[in-house]
């Protein structure tokens, strides 16, 4: 695993949106799996300011909230349009998001799965991680799903979630469909970001823990390409 640690956020955003704009020019119809959460906001921001190509990129969120619509304020839907897709040149009909609202939640997952593989995979997947170790929205249990699933979130995944839905963890949906962990580690390179503090436990497991189901982070291990990005709270555990 390589590790890249730098000195706070602002600059791993940075060097992270010009890794990314570079391998846009050297591929212009690069793959990209997308995380939500707090971490990867700053370097959509920066993706958006330096406007990169994605004319003929092609993206596949990792996961979404069960039940609600994309158009729902709080979905990741929702949240990726602010942050990301809005910003820039991406083609809406590529830049793909699991469908909460589907009536056939299990059909939705396979449909995932089938777009993802007409894609030809995901070149470049991006991380962020949960400090319970979940990856997109696999959560810690006895047994993973290898593919795009439906899952029941943990309540402290639901507190983390709470801001999207004003506050209140009792609003966040109690299910979730996410790619499964087989779907993240056929991924052909692998960048997990990390930052703060409160990361540094979790960070410290993904690279010398125990691989376990108990810590979805950890199968990253088994990977041949991870790297790291991390700022110095978020190394300070490993
Ligand atoms: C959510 C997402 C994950 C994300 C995690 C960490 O639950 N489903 O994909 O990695 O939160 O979020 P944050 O970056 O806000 O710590």
């Amino acid at each position: 695993m390589k590790i890249t640690v730098f000195k706070d956020e602002r600059t791993l955003a940075r060097t992270l949106a010009a890794h990314i704009a570079a391998t846009l020019k050297e591929t212009p119809d690069l793959v990209l799996g997308l995380p939500t959460g707090r971490t990867p906001i700053r370097l959509y921001h920066e993706l958006g300011t330096r406007h990169p190509d994605f004319s003929r990129a092609t993206t596949f969120n990792l996961d979404e909230f069960l039940g609600i619509a994309p158009d729902h304020p709080g979905s990741y839907r929702a949240f990726m349009e602010t942050h990301l897709f809005s910003r820039v040149n991406l083609p809406p009909d590529r830049a793909h998001v699991l469908n909460g609202a589907s009536p056939d939640p299990e059909e939705e997952c396979a449909r995932y799965e089938r777009a993802i593989a007409d894609a030809g995979g995901i070149g470049l997947q991006m991380l962020g991680i949960g400090t319970n170790g979940h990856i997109g929205f696999n959560e810690p249990a006895r047994e993973l799903a290898a593919r795009t699933h439906r899952v029941t979130l943990k309540a402290s995944t639901r507190r983390s979630n709470a801001a999207l839905f004003g506050g209140d963890a009792r609003g966040v949906p109690k299910e979730g469909l996410s790619m499964g962990m087989a779907t993240i580690l056929q991924a052909r390179r692998i960048v997990l970001i990390a930052t703060g503090k409160s990361k540094a436990r979790c960070v410290a497991l993904v690279v010398k823990g125990p691989i376990t189901t108990r810590f979805p982070g950890s199968f990253l291990q088994l990977h041949a390409d991870v790297e790291l990005m991390l700022d110095e709270a978020a190394a300070g555990g490993s």
